[in-house]
């Protein structure tokens, strides 16, 4: 990887190992184009892209047409007001109340490492394995900076943007609208892919045409949400799995976002991510500086695959922290499906002496053990253990887990706050809500107004005190409803539009805090399911909960979509009782274990109740876990075949970096009669090993298995998998 700047050409080039990312300054305005993003370039000229000896020229040359060249010119950092009428990547009102910024290049630097974002996740890198650059951009009259910055790193095709907006000038303005990235580029007759969803639906993938004008994928919620992801991929129409271009858009970020393509009259596409402008409203004084997330940017020659593993590759070594970045995770068992809220110290620790005695290496205990929370529509900030149901305390509960040799986690809801609580009696006004409207409830919850420090502080000390009160190992962290009725107390009228934005730093702020103090701890995130999976939350948890629906057949379209972005080890993933609590659907045991271990794998039931012969099944399960874990975390992903598209079959594998080893999960849905066996071609393999193939005698070449492949057996019935182990010979 490496950043330069050729002053003859005018051309920033960043080159990754296999792609290039140009930006060329042209004019004596010195605006900032965006050139190139693609495959290596070899030379460092490709300023001629920005097509300024076209007609209408630039500026300079021609400023009788001034609009028709803003309208068109593939601008880095696109601003309005000024005569581009595509989608700005910024707005910003003046004290006038005027809207237009013209931003042109006054200052660039170039450095090893990167800089953390004040407040936000980022990732992050050292000094010889990253490289950034910051493009300092201005807007003369009103004294505005852009920083735009661009990071690299060694080894990974992906490239990281964020934007600091600095006000230099000598009056407040408005911040309406901060894009952390967009590029232009000319259509190619595109495809987009974008994640949607609900709950126990998450991350479904949707391919359509890319047609004429705005399309977005977008949250309203205050969270990433279920219904979508703060992701877009523009692809060639030919691209699939392993051939085609694809550009892949991801923003790290938890709250209210939008991503979106505008193809325009020149068949010329402007695709941009950030924080969603709606409601988004931040004053910025005199010499404040406003920080936007970071996007990733990739873009992979090797179609969804490789754009797959540069967003895994990323993300496992840049921007998860924590000693479980590496480390496998212990295999839990989490009592929510298997008891809701109907729990006592007993019931557990028979959960917890059956669980130790198969293997299983920690008890989490879910919603229900604080206040008076007999059901979901009370307590939420009663943050006390409920000794009436932990007879003996949590202390005793815990201890008598480790005795079993168990570690122990906790689940908690720390943002919110139910009506009928202590905590809301206290302090009504700490809920969000709008003065002199009720604000409406959903799971008969509110949410604390997490902008304000005092209310995190309080929420940091109850969490705290019950995680230093035993020997707390993990901590799921749910939030279950979306934020409405956006009004915060300590905001004046001109701030409200901040609280969205203000509440997710709020809650970077906890969460940091959290690890921070209590750094061997495991954190797993949650939202209803998978509400809040993204690349945010990803910097503070190396693991969040994908879906209630723990279903195995709904769980491969689930998991395949949020493999599209983030790496195995990062999705909790459970075997769960049948017939499944979601769908109602019976599944083989060794199924719902084989689809689990594509995550983090754990388990979601009463193993005192189920059958002797699921059980039975555990101890194995166990081992096949810690035989495949490594493998499943590290290695790199590839998508055979997708259920979703083919409604018969399942198949992918994971393939460890050095090659000498992969693990191949094919799951039959639908079983058919009178049918051969399965052709199923390898992915990944080096073309010149040898590898022996589980069940197979003869080991073959690489090459021979990822073109003619192997051969998988029908099997008798539905919902049924294998696990096919692939190891050099
Ligand atoms: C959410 C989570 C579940 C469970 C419940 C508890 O729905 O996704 O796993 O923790 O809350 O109320």
């Amino acid at each position: 990887m490496n950043i330069t700047y050729n002053e003859k050409t005018g051309c920033f080039k960043l080159d990754t190992e296999h792609t290039s990312y140009v930006i060329g300054i042209v004019d004596t305005e010195r605006f900032v184009g965006h050139a190139y993003f693609g495959g290596r370039l070899l030379e460092d000229d490709a300023g001629y892209l920005l097509r300024t000896g076209e007609a209408p020229f630039t500026p300079e040359t021609n400023s009788r047409d001034r609009l028709s060249f803003l309208d068109c010119f593939p601008m880095e950092y696109p601003t309005g007001g000024i005569g581009d009428f595509r989608e700005s990547a910024i707005e910003v009102k003046d004290e006038g109340g005027h809207r237009a910024l013209q931003l042109t290049l006054a200052d660039y630097h170039i450095y090893n490492g990167k800089k953390a974002l004040k407040g936000l996740p980022a990732t992050w890198g050292s000094e010889e394995d990253c490289r950034t650059l910051e493009l300092v951009l201005e807007d003369k009259s009103l004294g505005i900076q852009a920083v735009l910055s661009y990071s690299v790193f060694a080894g990974i095709d992906a490239v990281a943007r964020s934007v600091r907006i600095v006000n230099n000038g000598t009056g407040p303005v408005m911040l309406e609208k901060v894009m952390s990235a967009s590029i232009d580029m000319d259509d190619r007759d595109y495809d987009k892919i974008v994640l949607h969803g609900s709950w126990a639906r998450e991350r479904h993938i949707d391919r359509t045409p890319l047609s004429y004008g705005v399309q977005s994928t977008a949250s309203l919620r205050g969270e990433s949400g279920h219904q979508q992801q703060p992701f877009m991929a523009l692809l060639e129409k030919n691209a699939d799995q392993d051939r085609g271009e694809v550009y892949g858009m991801n923003l790290l970020y938890s709250g209210n976002c939008i991503t979106l393509a505008d193809k325009g009259q020149f068949d010329n596409v402007r695709f941009m991510s950030g924080i969603n402008p709606a409601g988004f409203g931040w004053k910025l004084e005199p010499g404040a500086e406003f920080q936007s997330p970071e996007a990733v940017l990739v873009y992979s020659a090797e179609g969804l695959g490789g754009m797959s593993r540069a967003f895994h590759d990323l993300y496992r070594e840049h921007l998860i922290r924590g000693e479980y970045r590496c480390n496998k995770r212990p295999i839990l068992i989490n009592n929510w499906e298997a008891t809701y809220f109907d729990f006592n110290t007993e019931k557990l620790l028979a959960i917890a002496r059956e669980a130790s005695g198969l293997g299983i290496e920690m008890l989490v205990m879910d919603d229900g053990w604080f206040g008076n929370r007999c059901d979901d529509n009370r307590a939420l900030g009663d943050w006390e253990v409920n000794e009436e149901k932990i007879k003996g305390g949590l202390k005793y509960l815990v201890d008598e887990v480790n005795k079993l040799g168990m570690k122990f986690g906790i689940w908690f809801e720390p943002e919110m706050i139910s009506p009928d609580s202590d905590l809301y009696r206290a302090h009504p006004d700490w809920a969000i809500s709008i003065p002199g409207r009720e604000p409406g409830l959903a799971r008969n919850q509110l949410v604390l107004d997490m902008s304000r420090e005092e209310i995190q502080d309080y929420v940091y000390e109850k969490m705290a005190a019950v995680l230093r009160s035993a020997n707390i190992e993990y901590v799921k962290w749910d939030m279950n409803r979306p934020l409405s009725d956006i009004g915060s107390i300590a905001l004046s009228p001109e701030r409200q539009g901040e609280l969205f934005h203000r509440y997710v730093l709020g809650l970077y702020r906890l969460q940091e805090r959290l690890i921070t103090d209590f750094p061997h701890l495991l954190l797993e995130n949650c939202s209803g399911g998978g509400a809040r999976f993204d690349a945010g939350m990803l910097y503070y948890s190396p693991q969040i909960w994908c879906s209630d629906d723990t279903d195995a057949i709904e769980r491969l379209m689930i998991q395949e979509g949020t493999a599209l972005i983030y790496p195995l080890a990062a999705m909790g993933a459970h075997v769960s009782d049948c017939p499944n609590h979601a769908t109602g659907r019976v599944t083989p045991f060794e199924t719902r274990g084989h689809v689990a271990l594509a995550g983090t794998f754990g388990y979601e039931l009463d193993v005192t109740k189920i059958s002797e012969e699921d059980r039975k099944l555990i101890p194995a399960q166990v081992e096949m876990y810690h035989k495949y874990n490594e493998l499943v975390r590290m290695g790199d992903y590839y998508r055979v075949a997708s259920y979703r598209e083919n409604h018969m079959y399942d198949c992918y594998m994971v393939v460890k970096k050095d090659k000498s080893e992969a693990l191949v999960t094919f799951v039959q849905v639908l079983g058919r009669p009178n049918v051969h066996s399965r052709r199923i071609l390898l992915k990944g393999l080096d073309p010149d090993k040898r590898y022996r193939v589980d069940g197979c005698e003869r080991a073959r070449l690489g090459s021979t298995l990822m073109q003619a492949g192997i051969l998988v057996e029908n099997m008798w019935g539905d919902f049924r998998s294998r696990l096919i182990h692939v190891t050099e010979a």
